[in-house]
This record gives C-alpha cells, sequence and structure tokens, in this order.
C-alpha cells in the first residue's frame, strides 16, 4: 500500500518511515502530482489555511478516486479537536478514518496501523 503524507515539522514523516510502506511527500510549493495506484493519507493536524494543499492533492486529476482512507496525527492536549484535519477530510472525500497517533506514534501505533492495513489488502486485494 502507497502512503501519501504531509508534514510540517517532521513527526508525520517520521512515522511513515517506521511503517516502511512506499510514500510519496505532499509538498507544499507544489501539492500537484498525479497517483495512479490506491494510497492511504496521513496527515497531521492544523488550520486549514496550512492542510489545504493536501485537499489541492487529493483534488488534482484523478487522485481522490484511489483515495481508500486517511490516517492522521495529533496532539491529544487539543482536546476535542485531536486530529480534525484527517477527520475533516475523512468526512470530506466518504472515506474512512483508519488511524489516529500522537506525534510520529510509538511502535505500537506503527504495529496496529500496519495490521489495519493488511486488513484493507486483504478485503481489496484487486485494488492493492
Ligand atoms: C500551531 C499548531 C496547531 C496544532 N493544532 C492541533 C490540533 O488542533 N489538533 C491536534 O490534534 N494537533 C494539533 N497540533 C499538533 C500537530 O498536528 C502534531 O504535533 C503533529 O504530529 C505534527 O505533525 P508534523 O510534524 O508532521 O507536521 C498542532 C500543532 C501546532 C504546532
Amino acid at each position: 500500500m502507497k502512503l501519501v503524507f504531509f508534514s510540517l515539522t517532521g513527526q508525520t514523516r517520521r512515522f511513515v518511515s517506521k511503517t516502511e510502506f512506499s510514500s510519496m511527500e505532499i509538498l507544499p510549493d507544489n501539492p500537484f502530482h498525479e497517483i495512479t495506484e490506491p494510497f492511504i493519507l496521513v496527515v497531521p493536524t492544523y488550520d486549514e489555511d496550512v492542510t489545504e494543499v493536501v485537499d489541492d492533492f487529493v483534488d488534482y486529476k484523478q487522485n481522490q478516486k484511489f483515495l481508500i482512507g486517511i490516517a492522521g496525527s495529533g496532539n491529544l492536549n487539543f482536546g476535542p479537536l485531536f486530529v480534525y484535519t484527517a477527520k475533516n477530510l475523512a468526512k470530506k472525500y466518504g472515506v474512512p478514518l483508519l488511524y489516529s497517533f500522537e506525534f510520529s506514534g510509538t511502535i505500537e501505533d506503527v504495529k496496529k496501523f500496519k495490521k489495519v492495513v493488511s486488513e484493507i489488502d486483504v478485503k481489496r486485494p484487486d485494488r492493492c
């Protein structure tokens, strides 16, 4: 499974690298890249003006068609606002919020996330 991620301060990037999945980073200066295989978005939580590049990526060409689900990085100190970016994107694009974690995730988070992804692969062998 391919992970497409956005990261401002490196926490999400570190999480993605720990999973060892193939990945692509959304870069704020040019988010307009076409993807032609199923992917999971992994996003940190910030104001919309910071994360709108993620929407730009998903909305580009046919990219949305390949979006399977979202994972979110956040900080539990934000209480009800924990991982709201990932939650909003899941709602907007009609895909599940697959996993949420704090900062770059623990070893346990990486394990659990990989299990969730492997279950998708089993359910959708034609697409993954
Ligand atoms: C200005 C700012 C606002 C943030 N707002 C939220 C928030 O509303 N909810 C949340 O869960 N985390 C929030 N966070 C935490 C980040 O999303 C979290 O640290 C994440 O791991 C950062 O990922 P990155 O290093 O890949 O950018 C905020 C962090 C900063 C610096």
